[in-house]
């Protein structure tokens, strides 16, 4: 089975202070309620802070069940990078995993499919599993291209990937994040009912069958449970919901629910 992830993008918010205030509040949270549920009915939770504030957050988590990772990285494991941070970089702090094409980093900051591609390559080449975030913007839905674009993003950078690869997909529709609309859980699940087979077709049944897909865009503790619903939904990369342990342990709770079949 697949463990449930549930994941915090914090985006450019919380510098180092606030970031390890956060991280022992989840701690002392997780704590806690573990003794009260099973282990297999915990989702996984990660965090992935600012660069500067991934080492109080290390100090926090390091070797406890709470995953972080990295917002981004480059491809090239050290060089004449101004301002890049190299996976090696990330995985010595402890991280786990590492986002890769966010639609922000997409948008805002030119990263392509090609780029998306070596950084995956260099994430697994580091020891770091890629959380990889593939999604349409409004026109493109609005022109029936959504499965085209999901596609020509997931084809680009995954074909060719080996098959020993761990990675995670986060759907993320572009017109969802940060906006408050929520894709409707029908429209989550069919573009995950589209990845899974896509993913055996592509790579193999095996990666498929172990493969987390997450969906992102305006996750909230009211909305999460209807998602995880979906078949093929296996948790959530959460924004702005995230930045506040009340609603961030509030959406792993309501996963938690979900898991031992108390809603
Ligand atoms: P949001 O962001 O939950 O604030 O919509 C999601 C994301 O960007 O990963």
């Amino acid at each position: 089975m697949r463990i449930p992830l549930v994941a915090g993008n914090w985006k450019m918010n919380k510098g180092p202070g606030a970031a390890r205030a956060f991280a022992q509040d989840v701690l002392r949270w997780v704590t806690d309620s573990s003794t009260k549920v099973k282990a297999k009915e915990y989702p996984e939770l990660a965090v992935f802070p600012s660069f500067t504030a991934l080492p109080a957050v290390a100090d926090v988590l390091r070797g406890t069940a709470i995953a972080y990772g990295g917002q981004n990285c480059h491809w090239e494991p050290s060089g004449a990078f101004t301002g890049e941070t190299a996976p090696g970089f990330l995985a010595e702090l402890g991280c786990r995993y590492v986002l890769v094409g966010h639609s922000e980093r997409r948008t805002l900051f030119g990263e392509t499919d090609e780029t998306c591609r070596k950084k995956v390559l260099a994430a697994l080449a580091a020891g770091l599993e890629p959380l990889l975030c593939c999604g349409e913007t409004l026109p493109e839905r609005e022109s029936n291209l959504t499965f085209t674009v999901i596609e020509r993003q997931l084809r680009s950078t995954l074909v060719g990937l080996p098959s020993a690869a761990s990675f995670t997909i986060a759907y993320e529709p572009v017109w969802a994040i940060g906006t408050g609309r929520t894709a409707t859980p029908p429209q989550a699940g069919e573009v995950h009912a589209f990845i899974r087979p896509w993913l055996s077709r592509n790579l193999s049944p095996e990666v498929a069958e172990r493969t987390r897909l997450l969906y992102g865009g305006s996750v909230k503790p009211d909305n999460v449970v209807e998602l995880l619903r979906q078949p093929d939904v296996d948790g959530a990369l959460i924004g702005g919901a995230s930045l506040e342990v009340a609603s961030f342990c509030a959406i792993a709770n309501a996963a938690t629910s979900y898991l031992t079949g108390l809603i």
